[in-house]
C-alpha cells in the first residue's frame, strides 16, 4: 500500500493539510503536486493505495483548474478528501470534491473542511497551525482504521452547486526590488507572469497570491492598490471570529 498526498495549493494550506492527514497513516508519503502550470505529475494507483486529496475553496467551490488537473487521478483506490478555506465558508466545495473523486472511481472513506489562512487580508494567520496538524494526523489515522467497516459518507453542500470556483480580481504589482530571478514565473499556477518577470496578464491571473508569498525580495505586492487595501481591512474585520475544522467519516444511517 502506498499513501499519496495529492494537492493543488498556491499558498500552501492545502499541501499542509494533505501532508498532516497522510502522516497519520504512513511515514513514507508520496507527494503529487498539481499546482504548477503545465507540470502535472504522473500517477497510477494500486487498489489498496490511499490518496489524500486537498484543494482550496474559491468562491464556495473547488477551484475549477484544480478539478481539471485532478482528472488525471483514476481509481480504484481509497481516498480521503480535504478542502481548505479561509474562515468564511466552504459552501458546496467539499461535496463537489467528494463527488468528483467518487466519479473517478475512488472509495472516499472520509472528508474534512480545514480552516487555512485566507489569501486576502490577515485572517487566521498561520493556519493550519500545529494544533490543526495534530487533529488532521489523528483524523488520517482514524480514516485508515475505518476502511472496510462499511457505511456511507455524508458531507454538507447541495447540488446543483452554487456558482463559483473561479479566481479573484486582484492583480499583484511588481516593485523595484525585483531581481528577475524568475521564481514567480516558474511557480505561477496559470502561467500569467511574462518572461520579463514583471508583466502579469490580469485576464489569466487568478489572484491566488502565490507570487506574493514566494518572492524572496517581497517585490510582488498589493501595496499601492488602495482598492485592495480597503477590501482587505473590512474583510479581515468581518471574518475575525475563528472557525473550527470539520471532520466527516462514513456512518450507517
Ligand atoms: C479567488 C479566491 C476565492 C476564495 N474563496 C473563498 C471562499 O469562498 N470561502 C473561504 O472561506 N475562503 C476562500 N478563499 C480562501 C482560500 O480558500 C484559503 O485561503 C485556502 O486555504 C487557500 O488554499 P492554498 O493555501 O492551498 O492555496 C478564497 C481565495 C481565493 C484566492
Ligand atoms: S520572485 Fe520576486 S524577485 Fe523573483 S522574478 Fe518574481 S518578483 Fe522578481
Ligand atoms: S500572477 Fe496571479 S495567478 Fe500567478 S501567482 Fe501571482 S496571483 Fe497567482
Amino acid at each position: 500500500m502506498t499513501v499519496y498526498a495529492a494537492y493543488f495549493s498556491p499558498t500552501g494550506n492545502s499541501r499542509k493539510a494533505a501532508l498532516a492527514i497522510a502522516s497519520g497513516i504512513s511515514n513514507d508519503v508520496k507527494e503529487l503536486d498539481f499546482t504548477r502550470f503545465g507540470a502535472a505529475p504522473e500517477c497510477s494507483f494500486a487498489s489498496d493505495d490511499i490518496i489524500v486529496i486537498a484543494a482550496p475553496v474559491y468562491k464556495g467551490r473547488v477551484y475549477k483548474g484544480a478539478i481539471e488537473r485532478f482528472s488525471a487521478l483514476k481509481g480504484p483506490a481509497y481516498c480521503i478528501a480535504a478542502v481548505t478555506y479561509g474562515n468564511r465558508a466552504y459552501d458546496d466545495a467539499l461535496l463537489e470534491l467528494v463527488s468528483f473523486m467518487k466519479a473517478q472511481d475512488f472509495d472516499v472513506v472520509s472528508a474534512t473542511a480545514v480552516v487555512g489562512q485566507h489569501t486576502y487580508g490577515n485572517i487566521q494567520e498561520g493556519r493550519p497551525d500545529s494544533a490543526d496538524a495534530e487533529a488532521l494526523r489523528c483524523f488520517g489515522k482514524a480514516s485508515y482504521e475505518s476502511i472496510g467497516k462499511g457505511g456511507e459518507l455524508y458531507v454538507p453542500g447541495s447540488y446543483p452547486y452554487r456558482e463559483g470556483g473561479d479566481g479573484g480580481n486582484f492583480t499583484p504589482l511588481t516593485g523595484d526590488g525585483c531581481v528577475s530571478c524568475g521564481l514567480c514565473v516558474r511557480q505561477c499556477p496559470v502561467g500569467a507572469i511574462g518572461d520579463d518577470c514583471r508583466t502579469i496578464d490580469s485576464s489569466v491571473c487568478i489572484s491566488c497570491f502565490r507570487c506574493i508569498r514566494i518572492c524572496p525580495k517581497s517585490a510582488k505586492t498589493m501595496d499601492g492598490d488602495d482598492g485592495y487595501a480597503a477590501f482587505a481591512e473590512s474583510f479581515t474585520e468581518k471574518l475575525a471570529r475563528r472557525k473550527e475544522n470539520e471532520f466527516f467519516m462514513k456512518e450507517v444511517r
